[in-house]
Formats: C-alpha cells, structure tokens, sequence
C-alpha cells in the first residue's frame, strides 16, 4: 500500500512537530507549512490525501486558503485545526467544504481516529464516483433500447466512434429516430464525459441570434448587447457541442463554422482576440444534405468536414421486432410514472404496432404508449386502447388503393369495386397477421361479413 501524504499548515511549531510525530508510522509522509502561501504553493506542486489547516494564521486567513484550495483541488479533504474562539469560522469552514475541524489542544488518539475517519470516507468517495462513472457508461450504451441487426452494429459503431475523440461526426437519421441520444451517448463513452454535452437546435434560433449562441458577444457588440456573454462553443470547451438540425444553419454561419473546425479558434462577436477551443462536433440532420448542397443550400466543404465519421439510424419502421421491445420498455417507465398496473400488450395490440409505419419513429411511439397509459387502466393493453387516432390516420392501407388505375372501356363498376375490396382485406388480414377478429376490427365490420368476403373474393 503506498503511504497517504499530509499536509500541516500551522504556523506553531509545537502543532506542527507534534502531528509529525503522531503519523510517524510509514503508512505517512507528513509535509508541513508554516504559513498560507507557503501551504498553497505545496498544494499546487504535490499531490496530498489530506490537509490539516490553521484556522488562524499571520499572513492569510484560514477561510481564505480553504477558498484557495478548493479551486486548486475540489475533492482534497481539509481538517481545519483551531483554538476554542475560533469554532464559529471552523462551523464555517465546514460549509465551504472542509471535511471536520478539530480542536486544541488535541490528543494523538483523536487525531488519528479523525485521520482514519476522514481516509476512509475519501476511499469511500472515490469508490461511488467510479461506480457512478461505470454505471453511467453502461447506461449509456444500454440506454439505446434495440437488438435488431441494425441496432446492434449502430452500438458497437458507437463505441468505436467514441474512443476517436476529436473527429466529428455526422449523425443522419429521421425525426424523432433518436439522433439525440446516439450523440449524448457518444460523448458519455468518449474521453470528455467528465466534460459538458451541449446540445443546440439550429432550426429553433434566428441566424443572427444562432451566430451569437455559438460564438458569444462582447458587450457593446450589437445594439442589444448589454453585457458580455459567453458562447456555447467556450462553455462545450473539452466536451462535445451537438449541432441539431444542421441542415438548416445559412450558408454564412456555415461558413464560420468550417473556419472553426478548421482552426480550432473563435472569436466572440465585436472582439478582435481568438480564443483556442477543444470541442468535438457531432452534428444531425433528417434532411439530404447531398440535395441541400445541389440546391446550394449547405456548403460542399462543410459537408465533407462534417461526414469524417457517419452513423445513420435507421427509421423505426425497419427494426422488425425492436418496435415491441420499446413498447414494453416505454411501458414500464410509464406505468411506474403513472401508478398503473399494466403488464403487457396483447398479440393484436403487438401485430398493430408491427405493422404501423412510424413516421414519428421512436418519439411516436413513446408519445402513443404514454398515452395509452394515462388513459387506460387495463391490465393487458389491446388494440382499441392504442388504436384511437393513431391507426385509423396514418396506417398504408388506404395510401395504397388510391394509387390504381382502372381502363373504364374494359373493366366494369363491379370488377374495380371487387378489385379495391380485395386489397381493403387482403391488407388488413395481412396487417393483422392472419387473425380474422382482428382485421374485422380494423375494418369496422363484423367478423362473420369479413368470413364471408374471405371466401366470395377467394382470399385465403
Ligand atoms: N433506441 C432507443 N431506445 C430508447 N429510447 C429511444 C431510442 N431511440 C430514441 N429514443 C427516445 O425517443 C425520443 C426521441 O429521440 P431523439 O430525441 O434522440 O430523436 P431525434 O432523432 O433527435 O429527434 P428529432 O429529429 O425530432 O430531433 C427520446 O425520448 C429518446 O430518448
Ligand atoms: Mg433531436
């Protein structure tokens, strides 16, 4: 086991011999300070476990130096020491974030009870601190919900991604498909988790405001500029800025913006100084950005500097049985949420939402199951309580029969009415997954009439 190295900072010579003395054993090195500034300067060049710190001192207040440190090291543990006026700046202290104070005259045994106490505790600290890092890494990955082909590939290319620290990414993908989230899980794997993620929407904010976001102002920069403030590329500095919706940046920011990961300099708005940044780019868009640049809508070079490396979700739709795993997932959460008792989807309730094409994607489908949530109390979730709107709008079936087109001179009134019915049931058997209640359902007709259509229009 290495030895725990402490720090006194007191400017007697008796407290400053006498902790030497009690951590004589090597499980210590004791360091000490007689003054603040000479504590500081130790604390800045060495790394310690623990500081034993004078409330009182001749050239800085004691306060003062624990200020001080937390800014050098936020998590280093100080023991303020101090005489019995004192106790009312060591309660202080303890507000600033010094671990315990403790008082003189001290015994050795209560110092080392102290010492141990506060060695453990950091220990302890740093155990949770990593666990919370690992728990957090595994959420993040396993938070993308999906063991469809695509969906697994998307994972380990994620992981991959992440490790490439510095390289921008360009995420394309459909709304509502989870663009979002394949950012934020790729900065929380990458080396700049500890760092921000900081997220804008380029289509929400006017260009001009959206130019003084990324870069910042000066005051006095514009008229409206009243004070100074600080753009998102500083705040995401050695973290990731997710630029949403790139696609509809103008072509003039998109030009600065190229100088920027060109240079990996910006400058506020009214300054003349650059400022050096470290920020890795992950930017999204559902729009082509190939057509976007044959419309001169977005920038060649632009566009290249931004596909270095490319993800592309898939639409939920394709994801074959992933839609149910997402159902039931969006379930649990929102029948926690809620306080409701349901347990599942029944088999029609699964085959509907199998068959709907999600235009909305994964937000769709989340908003649907919440929905059904709050409204239903049932224990197993069927087709009338997701159904509603949601199926009767959008699903392809009757998309797909307007599209014929009939030769009035061959065909009569009665083939083109047989023709249109056929597909009508050949598509709701089919959505239905074969189950004759269920596509009656669907068609608002009842199931001994569908039977019967069945067997006149020969529909096995
Ligand atoms: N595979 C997934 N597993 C779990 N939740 C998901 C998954 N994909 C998306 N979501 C959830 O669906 C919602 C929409 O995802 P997200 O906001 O990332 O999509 P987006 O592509 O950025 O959408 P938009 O194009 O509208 O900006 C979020 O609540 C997200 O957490
Ligand atoms: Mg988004």
């Amino acid at each position: 086991m290495t030895s725990k190295r402490i720090l006194v900072i007191d400017d007697e010579e008796f407290i400053r011999v006498n902790l030497k003395d009690i951590f004589t054993s090597g499980k210590y090195t004791v360091d000490v300070a007689n003054l603040g500034k000479i504590g500081l300067e130790s604390i800045k060049s060495n790394h310690y476990d623990l500081v034993f710190l004078d409330i009182n001192l001749p050239d800085m207040n004691g306060i003062e130096v624990l200020k001080e440190i937390k800014i050098i090291e936020p998590d280093l543990f100080v023991i303020i020491i101090t005489g019995f006026a004192s106790v009312e700046s060591a309660v202080n202290a303890i507000k600033l974030g010094a671990y315990d104070y403790i008082k003189k005259p001290f015994k050795a045994d209560a110092i080392k009870l102290i010492t141990k106490l506060a060695l453990e505790t950091q220990n302890l600290k740093k155990k949770v601190i990593e666990l919370e890092k690992k728990q957090k890494e595994r959420s993040d990955i396993s938070s993308i919900i999906g063991f469809s082909d695509d969906i697994v590939k998307l994972k380990s290319y994620i992981e991959q991604i992440a490790k490439y620290d510095s390289e921008t990414v360009l995420i394309t993908g459909e709304s509502g498909s989870g663009k979002e989230l394949v950012a934020s899980a790729i900065h929380n794997l990458s080396p700049r988790s500890e760092k921000s993620f900081v997220e804008i929407n380029c289509a929400t904010i006017p260009e001009n405001l959206l130019e003084s976001e990324l870069f910042g102002h000066e005051k006095g920069a514009f008229t409206n500029a009243i004070n100074k403030k600080i753009g998102l590329f500083e705040i995401a500095d050695g973290g990731t800025l997710f630029l949403d919706e790139i696609g509809e940046m103008s072509l003039s920011l998109q030009a600065k913006l190229l100088r920027v990961l060109e240079n990996k300099k910006i400058r506020r708005l009214g300054s003349t100084k650059d400022i050096e940044i470290d920020v890795r780019i992950i930017a999204a868009t559902n729009k082509d950005l190939k057509i976007a640049i044959e419309n001169s809508l977005f920038r060649n070079d632009l566009y290249y500097r931004l596909n270095v490396l490319r993800i592309n979700i898939p639409p939920l739709r394709s994801r074959g049985n992933d839609i149910i795993l997402l159902a039931e997932y969006f379930m649990n959460i929102f029948k926690k949420k809620f306080s409701k008792s349901v347990q599942g989807f029944s088999d029609e309730a699964k085959s509907v939402l199998l068959n709907y094409n999600w235009p909305g994607n994964v937000r769709e489908l989340r908003n649907v199951i919440e929905r059904t949530c709050i409204l239903h109390n049932e224990q197993i979730i069927d087709v009338e309580h997701i159904a509603a709107d949601f199926i009767g709008s959008t699903r392809p079936l009757s998309l797909k029969i307007c599209d014929d087109d009939f030769d009035l001179t061959q065909a009569s009134y009665e083939d083109i009415v047989c023709n249109i019915e056929h597909k009508i049931i050949s598509k709701a058997i089919s959505i239905s997954d074969g189950n004759i209640s269920q596509a009656a359902k669907l068609l608002k007709i009842p199931r001994e009439t569908l039977r019967y259509k069945l067997s006149k229009l020969n529909i096995s």
